[in-house]
């Protein structure tokens, strides 16, 4: 049995204030901060027999989210974007309360990128009350995140459920950078009949590689510097299967050698697994396709990034 808090959570008065800011500025974008308003919101578009595309971000916008928004745009008639911090995925001691949260900012960008409705509820909003119940998707959290971070994977999995659910029948977007993510909301929403297509979208990056992330803001300018070897151990990887090397092992090890070459950089995990299962296969088959998955720690932030390899 658990409640939910949000003690960073902007006021009612100052999210009116933003909220009219916003409103104020002429855009057609409509600003909705219940779940009821939402759900009618998107009933509403499909009885018009328009289709719903659903963004559901945690704010802090950048170019990774907005490519999912242009995404949903391309395939879909209304572009629906959510921005809530949901405190059930993260753990004790992580940047719940530090998370960056520039709303305003936010309300420009996805203006910007013909967002249609943005559904952005407090946490009480989203959480009255207990929260009895949570959703759970075995095996594929059991590894990487889910390893480190042991409740993270059941937040997600119910927050998401939950934004499925207010917003019905849609195609919604994630950005592979959190790949184990997108694998567990794939069959989630497989193995719970939701009615809901997900689509997996590209990691935007930075000219040096690094995947774009709202927590790159906390890296100090020498650590931003060093973040590149977190793509370059990728390549590297990569770069190994393309010349022939089979061993699972033998690649992460690769992997690990170049995170240990910078010194301000420690690696959590560097790993070789199948797309889909996520498990980590002993010798990599010709004619399969595996994921290469790191995280690598600069002080306090962990950085995540994966590419996706065919092996020939
Ligand atoms: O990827 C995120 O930003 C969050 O995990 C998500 C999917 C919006 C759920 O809170």
């Amino acid at each position: 049995m658990s409640t939910v808090s949000g003690a960073s959570t902007p006021s009612q008065v100052e999210r009116f204030v933003v909220l009219a800011a916003a409103v104020l500025e002429s855009t057609p974008m409509e600003i909705v901060t219940t779940r009821s308003a939402f759900r009618a919101h998107l009933d509403a578009v499909r009885s018009d027999r328009r289709t719903v595309g659903l963004v559901p971000t945690m704010g802090a916008l950048h170019e990774g989210h907005l490519s999912l928004a242009r995404a949903a745009a391309a395939e879909c008639d209304v572009v629906a974007l959510t921005i809530f911090v949901n405190p059930l995925q993260f753990g004790a001691g992580e940047d719940l309360d530090a998370y960056p949260r520039p709303l305003e900012r936010d309300l420009e960008l996805a203006a910007s990128v013909e967002v249609d409705v943005v559904f952005t509820p407090s946490v009480d909003e989203m959480y009255p009350g207990l929260q009895l119940t949570s959703v759970h998707v075995d095996g594929l959290t059991a590894t990487m995140e889910g390893a480190n971070r042991p409740s993270h994977f059941d937040g997600v999995a119910t927050v998401v459920t939950k934004l499925f659910n207010l917003a019905g029948p849609c195609r919604a977007y994630f950005g592979e950078k959190d790949f184990q993510q997108l694998a567990v909301v794939r069959r989630m929403a497989i193995d719970l009949d939701q009615p809901v297509t997900v689509v997996g979208c590209p990691i935007v990056r930075e000219p040096d590689g690094l995947a774009l992330s709202s927590r790159n803001v906390y890296l100090t300018p020498a650590q931003r510097s060093a973040a590149a070897v977190v793509n370059r151990a990728l390549r590297e990887g990569a770069a190994s299967i393309g010349a022939g090397e089979r061993d699972r092992a033998t690649i992460e090890a690769h992997m690990a050698a170049v995170v240990a070459a910078e010194p301000l950089a420690e690696l959590d995990y560097a790993m070789v697994v199948d797309p889909v299962t996520l498990v980590a296969p002993d010798r990599l088959e010709p004619g399969s396709e595996v994921r290469l998955c790191t995280v690598v720690r600069f002080g306090t932030t962990r950085l995540l990034d994966n590419l996706g390899v065919g092996v020939a």
